[in-house]
């Protein structure tokens, strides 16, 4: 908690504080942002243009994409952002991805796995497309970039990656089953890419983010839990601790992180089934056993 508190500051801000530049190793570099339409991917590649890094933004929302790239460019200048609409979750979604890269001549330095979906709501009594397009989305897009891009980033020795997982990856989540069951991927993937990728100098980190105010939650009855950290503190707290050589980062709010990551903490050291029964009882008092999609 303590340690939390001092970290209060982001990086960035406490260099601009001292008055001298912000180098925290974005600028000039290349960033991929991908579901950077809404959201926390919007929050990751303002911030990123903030901090002086050329944005490539990935999405289907073409006309979202094309806006936020105009915003970037009124306020930060420098080099235009990339918009590059593809669906990540269709069988050819990240061939055509790295297709336009290439055609494009774009080198990536910053790999951002952002984009993700999932479903609420009892697994049963859930239509199963959203949940397959989940594990598409979530596993297979995030795979298929991260062999591709992380190959090349390996070849020049620099460079990184950063998978957003979720403080649900640490625990089976009744009533976000399948959900849970991605970002677990995320997290056991991430951790072992880490591993295999030391001394590479290529820089793998997972985020764990705990509730965020976003429109995750659109379109069924289900609702973001009210003490949701605001997107872009998010953001800029992953960007600090990927900047600080982290191999994990729980961002948020101060008071957020540490309960994070205390809560990943305590699955962990209690059986299993417990948690499960725990995780489950909570998501019930949350009204997730009875979500139904909005009209
Ligand atoms: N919100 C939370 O409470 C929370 C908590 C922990 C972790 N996370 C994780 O944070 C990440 C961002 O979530 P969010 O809350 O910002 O969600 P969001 O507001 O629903 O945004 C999701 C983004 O992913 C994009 N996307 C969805 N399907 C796609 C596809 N098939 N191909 C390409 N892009 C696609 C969306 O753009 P288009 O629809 O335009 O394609 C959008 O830009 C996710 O990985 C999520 O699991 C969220």
């Amino acid at each position: 908690m303590l340690q939390d508190l001092k970290d209060h500051a982001s990086v960035a801000s406490r260099l601009e504080l001292l008055g001298g530049p912000v180098k925290d190793g974005y600028h000039g570099i290349t960033a991929l942002v991908t579901g950077a339409s809404k959201g926390l991917g919007r929050a990751y590649a303002v911030e990123l243009a903030r901090r002086g890094a050329r944005v490539i933004l990935l999405a289907r929302s073409e006309s979202d994409l094309r806006e936020l790239a105009a915003h970037i460019r009124e306020q930060h200048g420098g080099p235009d952002a990339e918009v590059i609409v593809a669906d990540l979750a269709a069988a050819d979604g990240p061939e055509r991805i790295l297709r336009e890269l290439r055609d494009r001549g774009l080198t990536v330095d910053l790999l951002l796995n952002n984009a993700g979906m999932g479903s609420a709501g009892p697994f049963l009594g859930r239509p199963l497309q959203p949940q397959l397009g989940s594990v598409a989305l979530n596993v297979g897009g995030l795979l298929a970039l991260t062999h591709a891009i992380g190959a090349e980033l390996v070849a020049r020795g620099s460079g990184g990656i950063v998978n957003v997982s979720s403080t649900a990856a640490f625990q089976p989540m009744p009533y976000q089953a399948s959900y849970a069951a991605t970002k677990a991927f995320v997290l056991s993937f991430t951790e072992a890419l880490a591993e295999e990728l030391r001394g590479t100098g290529v820089h793998v980190m997972a985020a764990h983010p705990g509730p965020i105010a976003t429109g995750f939650f659109d379109g069924t009855s289900a609702t973001i839990h009210s003490v949701a950290d605001a997107p872009a503190t998010v953001a800029a707290r992953t960007l600090d601790d990927y900047a600080r050589r982290r191999a994990v980062s729980y961002p948020g709010r101060p008071v957020m992180r540490a309960l994070n990551r205390a809560m990943t903490w305590t699955a962990r050291l209690l059986p299993r089934r417990t948690v499960t029964r725990v995780t489950g009882a909570m998501n019930r008092r949350q009204g997730m056993h009875e979500v139904v999609d909005l009209a």
